[in-house]
């Protein structure tokens, strides 16, 4: 492949061109992976039943309350635990013709209370899954399952601080669940996802500690957190690729969340540096040991490993690989999975002396929406449908043109919000349409693309306030109602066809 710079692909104009005018039709192939996502804790409910043990989430939800904007908690959620036969209904209904996908997370503690195998497993929380799986089949719905979605059986952060161990206790104990998960499932469940975004897990739990497990340490326990998910992610797609995936024919990978970022002007190369600084502190924390060399990428080894001396300013604290390590984290994905949502614009955060939309001291790059993109109800959340079309294109640039899955995309509405969600329904049309561009005309290897989400769940620290369902639930109702909104029938038009209804 020719090398690539990041500087072509934001100066030209092909690529800097709002393009979400123009609409393809009806072009996707009849193979593409259509479904819907979802996350334990964000639907299940059923916290404390049936021997489930406790996890960070419920931990923190309850104990710190005033975290979560409306003090609400995952309790209850949309019920799931109780309700398969209505989530299988409503994915029913929106399978169309198409092969249909639900991608759902394991919840570590249902299925074993304290994370640790050797205390034992929880039988009805293994049978919930089972259930769950087999009603998807039998009604031609393939699952795609995550093994972690955040929430960490408690009792792992109390015992060894979490994802911070160093000691190999939390890859290990990682280790056992996903061999029983693969073992237990396996026979059933032909796609993987290790972890969804370990960048979250990292900055946001242990990082600015505005998620469970809320442990504040910025510029030090993020990197710690990440390097044993790194490890824990390694070790899973060994046991699956040594043991099971000869009898089971599955694959597996990991989801990583990534905006795209534009530099705040194409002709400023300290812009163009700084987006590729926060790329690098972002996507390839993980995805440069995971689809390239083994290890973090140079630039967060200059700025916050062993090569920052050099500056004398600031110290080494980003845990090194052994070369053993290296190799085994090498090549342990057999997709990339993609988050997506939004898009920021960057510059460096010296151009903003006082204080920066968003500030981050070791990538030293600042970044956030542009005043004139279309909102959502979450602050974070722009619609810039062209922004995928650019990553996707990075992604194929610079991991070796993996097979790539959309596993979440969506919008956030305001909790009074109700079924007619054009808002939805245009960015679906739109996103969509730019991910369709990038198969067709820049040869990007889009395999499949879920919806985030099925239904309004329990949105973290936004807990019910914003709903991102293709499908609105009554969260005062006990039933738990599940009704479509206007972008379930869009969706269901779309993937159940694979072509474009304006
Ligand atoms: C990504 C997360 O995986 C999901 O849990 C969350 O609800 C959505 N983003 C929307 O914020």
């Amino acid at each position: 492949m020719p090398r690539y710079r990041f500087k072509d692909m934001i100066s030209t104009s092909k690529f800097t061109e709002p393009s979400h005018e123009i609409f393809y039709y009806g072009d996707f192939p009849n193979t593409f992976a259509w479904g819907t996502t979802s996350s334990a804790y964000q639907i299940e409910g059923g916290w404390n039943e049936d021997g489930k043990g406790v996890s960070i989430w419920d931990e923190f939800t309850h104990k710190l309350q005033s975290q979560i904007s409306d003090g609400s908690s995952g309790n209850a959620a949309c019920d799931s635990y109780h309700r398969i036969d209505q989530d299988i209904k409503i994915i029913k209904e929106l399978r169309g013709i198409s092969v249909g996908y639900y991608r759902f997370s394991l919840s570590w503690p249902r299925i074993i209370p304290t994370g640790e195998i050797n205390d034992g497993i929880n039988q009805p929380g293994v049978d919930y899954y089972n259930n769950l799986i087999d009603e998807l089949l039998a009604n031609n719905i393939q699952p795609m399952v995550t093994l972690y979605h955040w929430d960490l059986p408690q009792a792992l952060q109390d015992k060894y601080e979490g994802w911070l161990d160093q000691s190999g206790i939390i890859v290990k104990a990682f280790a056992d669940y996903t061999d029983f998960c693969f073992k237990t499932y396996g026979d059933r469940v032909k796609f993987w996802i290790t972890f969804n975004e370990p960048f979250i897990t990292a900055q946001l739990g242990y990082g600015v500690a505005a998620f469970a497990p809320g442990h504040y340490s910025p510029g030090e326990g993020v990197y710690y957190a990440a390097h044993s998910i790194i490890k824990s992610h390694a070790q899973a797609y060994h046991i699956y690729n040594n043991t099971y995936r000869e009898s089971q024919k599955g694959q597996i990978g990991i989801t990583l969340n990534t905006n795209w970022v534009e530099p705040m002007t194409t002709t400023d190369l300290d812009h163009i540096e700084a987006s590729q600084r926060s790329l690098a502190f972002s996507t390839g924390w993980f995805a440069e040991p995971i689809f390239n060399s083994g290890d973090y990428p140079d630039v967060m080894i200059w700025n916050v490993g062993n090569r920052s001396e050099y500056y004398n300013i600031t110290y080494d604290r980003l845990p090194k690989f052994t070369e053993e390590e290296k190799e085994l984290n090498k090549g342990t994905s057999d997709f990339f999975g993609l988050n997506h949502y939004t898009s920021n614009l960057i510059v460096p955060c010296s151009y903003y002396p006082e204080e920066g939309p968003t500030y981050d001291s070791d990538q030293e790059a600042c970044g956030d929406g542009c005043a004139e993109w279309p909102p959502s109800a979450s602050s974070w959340l722009y619609q810039v449908p062209w922004g995928i079309r650019k990553l996707l294109i990075w992604i194929k640039r610079t991991y070796g043109d993996p097979v790539i899955y959309i596993t979440e995309n969506g919008i956030s509405e305001h909790f009074s919000d109700g079924l007619d969600d054009d808002i939805r329904v245009n960015y679906y049309k739109n996103y969509i349409d730019e991910v369709l561009k990038a198969i067709k005309e820049d040869d990007v290897n889009v395999k499949g693309y879920t919806a985030w989400s099925l239904m309004d769940n329990f949105e973290w620290a936004e807990g019910y306030s914003e709903r991102f369902g293709l499908h609105w639930v009554n969260f005062t109702d006990p039933e738990r109602t599940r009704i479509p909104k206007k972008s379930a029938s869009y969706y269901r038009s779309l993937a159940g066809s694979g072509t474009y209804v304006r």
